[in-house]
């Protein structure tokens, strides 16, 4: 029979615990909460880029039946502060601070909150509200008059530019050379759950409802943004509707509604449209590249330059920076790079699904393919002789990295030994077959978290973290640490998280939630075990004379070494009157609990666990895209991708495999569908809708293969695990574009790539 551990524990292929509640639609969302007698809110946003409001004349909205307040710029004003950004060491999004002035600093702005009896009040009473405008010319992004241009090494004290050596002179003299631009566009989000809050004031204590990937970060804004103490307000938000790192920093809407609400007396839900969501929360800015590689005729790098530059808003100095990773996959003594950030009359972008990685690796593994042709030489076999176990920048050895394991056990599921190298030459009637590769990497990223283990007389276990589950699992994987440790079967444990009354846990970004939280949970039930084991080994006890650290926990006993055994309801008994309760938590030291889920302050703190500034943490893999190009309409199918992952300990591989298959599946929708367009005078959005912002459909997307290879890493944490949810869709873009120069000899280097930008290409 298979143990409580294999059945339920660290690596268990099981679904995932919060499955049928979700299936059956009784997972309450934080969209989805009722509270007694609520006032409804509706949103007015600019159609303005640049200005001011001139005037506001509200006297049809107010004849609406059921209207109840107006907040404008007029009556909120200072009342409200702006937002701290991540960047600054708070929790914010933005800076830009809507109704606070007249100021109008990008298309869909708030302008107002209508407040009314209904939903449909509120929106009736938003369309008759008039607002006039002074529009001033608005820089849209890069190009722009007006837009400017500053070195991210100016705009953050903490930016680097990755470099070693020499890069200028070693391009110059090496035998092959690559020297090329690259573009990424902007990108939404696009969660299903649409951008809704919902507050409540108690006298002064004020609840918010609102799905969250920082409770507790939402916490802290909050409080410094209407000036009252972080513990008076509690954020609750159990499950999440699609979040991406667009619920990651805290917007403008939340403490505008909690405003509204102490205004109002009453609690007050809003809901924001679709379209408003595209403003009113961030978004992945456009970027560009400019790449140069130089190489021997072996295929080896003598030099590597990065430079990117990527659109932000006037005010804030929000950047990605992704030359942290391009510029570390491989081996070469020469390396520069130089990020640059555009401002420009935009909403502040933000995090999206491996936010540096996607838009910059794409870049870089488009060029190496590009080497790859230059050199006749195989692309994964360029990857090879350019592979490296210490990153080139300082000379850090990786905890551990398999690369090339990933680039084997992929080509030979994808079966790229039948590749023919020249391009077009693989067909099927019409239809011509393009193979492409890349690689993928993502830093493994960890932050300060605590957590609560509660085991109750009748053997069952709470598990208690102020983590979130954003679809990702989190519930699963960290009951499934409580059920290895403890003995247990999953069935045996309850898991609480996204509350800000549970023990503080960090931003589910950055890929860190299972690294982060799974290790202190284990920690809190070794206390527990050390209890349990502690009163059976006594003169009286069950297990006398057992060595104490040999005892296991395991189907709902403690075993010793020499086969004695104590079941756990005994076990529970002889150590406590009660439960037995645990606390842990890995806060480095100076970081404040209260602070700790800023990404900055927090996640930095402890990256690759306690200390590690002589080593550097990666999970890496390599993605394989098969795509059929029709040479008549160059429409182009999908009907194949194979990704190979490793990323340390995967505590689930059912989940992780679920993780990984989307990021494929998105790397796809972004290298062949997404862009959010922008109109060049007005500098607005205009595919804001899930109409015209393109992505897949089920038909689009055919065979998605996902191996996961096992890896030990004992020194990343002391479980062992690498984050892994972003890992997926890093390399999807260029293996794509990759795919499409072999089909067709075309090179793609502005994604997204469509058909469109085939029809020019020569007869294929
Ligand atoms: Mo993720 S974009 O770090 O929420």
């Amino acid at each position: 029979m298979p143990s409580s551990a294999q059945k339920s524990g660290i690596g268990a292929n099981v679904a995932r615990i919060d499955g049928r509640q979700k299936v059956m639609g009784t997972a309450r969302y934080a969209s989805d909460v009722s509270v007694a007698s609520p006032v409804f809110a509706y949103l007015v946003i600019s159609p303005i880029a640049r200005g001011r409001i001139t005037a506001i004349d509200d006297r049809a909205a107010r004849a609406v039946a059921g209207f109840l307040d107006l907040l404008t710029h007029e009556n909120v004003g200072e009342r409200v502060k702006g937002g701290k950004t991540f960047s600054a060491g708070g929790y914010a999004g933005t800076s830009i601070q809507p109704l606070a002035s007249d100021r109008i600093q990008h298309a869909g702005q708030i302008t107002a909150i209508l407040l009314a009896d209904s939903f449909e009040a509120a929106r009736e009473a938003a369309h008759r509200l008039q607002i006039a405008y002074a529009a001033e010319t608005p820089s849209a992004g890069f190009d722009s008059p007006g837009a400017e241009t500053v070195a991210a090494k100016t705009a953050s004290k903490t930016h680097e530019d990755p470099e070693t050596g020499d890069a200028g002179t070693a391009f110059e003299a090496a035998a092959v050379k690559i020297d090329q631009s690259y573009s990424t566009p902007t990108q939404h989000h696009n969660p299903i759950e649409l951008f809704t809050t919902t507050c409540a004031w108690d006298s002064d204590r004020l609840t918010i409802w609102e799905g969250s990937q920082n409770v507790y970060g939402y916490q802290n804004g909050i409080a410094q943004q209407l000036g009252i103490e972080p513990e008076k307000i509690r954020v609750i938000s159990p499950f999440i509707g699609g979040a991406f790192g667009s619920r990651g920093s805290l917007t403008q809407r939340t403490a505008l509604i909690a405003f509204a609400a102490r205004r109002l007396g009453r609690p007050v839900k809003l809901v924001a449209t679709r379209d408003q969501g595209f403003t009113i929360a961030t978004y992945r800015a456009e970027t560009r590249h400019h790449i140069r590689l130089g190489a021997d005729r072996d295929g080896k790098l003598l030099s590597l330059s990065h430079e990117g530059w990527e659109v932000t808003s006037r005010p804030d100095p929000y950047m990605v920076a992704g030359t942290s990773s391009s510029t570390r996959l491989y081996a070469c003594a020469n390396v520069a790079s130089k990020v640059s950030i555009v401002h420009a009359d935009r909403c502040t972008p933000g995090f999206m699904r491996s936010p540096p990685e996607v838009p910059y690796i794409f870049a870089l593994e488009s060029a190496m393919d590009e080497l790859a042709v230059e050199l006749a030489m195989d692309p994964v076999e360029l990857r090879r002789r350019n592979d490296t176990m210490k990153e080139p920048i300082k000379g850090l050895p990786f905890t551990s990295r398999a690369l090339m394991p990933c680039f084997d056990a992929a080509a030979k599921a994808f079966g790229w030994e039948k590749r023919n190298p020249k391009p077009g030459s693989m067909r099927d009637g019409d239809w011509i077959i393009g193979w492409g590769c890349a690689s993928t990497l993502y830093p493994t990223v960890m932050g300060p978290a605590a957590a609560r283990v509660v085991l109750s007389p009748q053997g069952l276990v709470k598990v208690q973290t102020a983590a979130h589950d954003i679809g990702t699992g989190a519930y699963t994987v960290i009951g499934q640490t409580a059920a290895d440790r403890l003995g247990l079967s999953l069935e045996q444990i309850t898991v609480e998280l996204g509350d800000t009354e549970l023990p503080p846990a960090p931003v589910a970004g950055g890929s860190n939630t299972t690294a982060s939280v799974c290790n202190v949970v284990a920690k809190a039930c070794e206390e527990i075990r050390a209890k349990l084991v502690a009163a059976a080994v006594t003169p009286q006890g069950p297990l006398f004379g057992a060595d104490p650290a040999a005892i296991k926990l395991s189907d709902g006993a403690l075993l010793a070494p020499d086969g004695r055994k104590e079941p756990l309801m005994k076990a529970i008994a002889r150590a406590s009157n009660g439960a037995i309760e645990a606390y842990a938590e890995n806060i480095p030291h100076g970081v404040k609990p209260n602070a700790m889920a800023n990404l900055y302050r927090g996640l930095q703190a402890l990256a690759g666990g306690a200390d590690l500034k002589d080593r550097i943490q990666f999970a890496f893999g390599a993605e394989f895209v098969e795509l059929r190009i029709n040479r008549y309409t160059r429409e182009i199918r999908c009907p194949r991708v194979v990704g190979a992952f490793a990323a340390g300990r995967v505590v689930n591989p059912r989940t992780a495999k679920s993780q990984l298959m989307g990021g494929l599946i998105w790397g796809l929708s972004s290298a062949l569908h997404e862009a959010t367009e922008i109109d060049r005078r007005s500098a607005r959005f205009y595919n804001a809708d899930l109409a015209s912002y393109l992505i897949p459909v089920n038909a689009d997307i055919e065979q998605v293969e996902v191996i996961v290879l096992p890896e030990t890493d004992d020194q990343v944490n002391e479980l062992g695990i690498k984050g892994l949810g972003e890992l997926g869709n890093v390399g999807t873009n260029a293996a794509v574009a990759n795919a499409v120069y072999h089909a067709t000899g075309v090179r793609i280097r502005d994604l997204p790539v469509r058909l469109e930008k085939l029809l020019a290409a020569p007869a294929i």
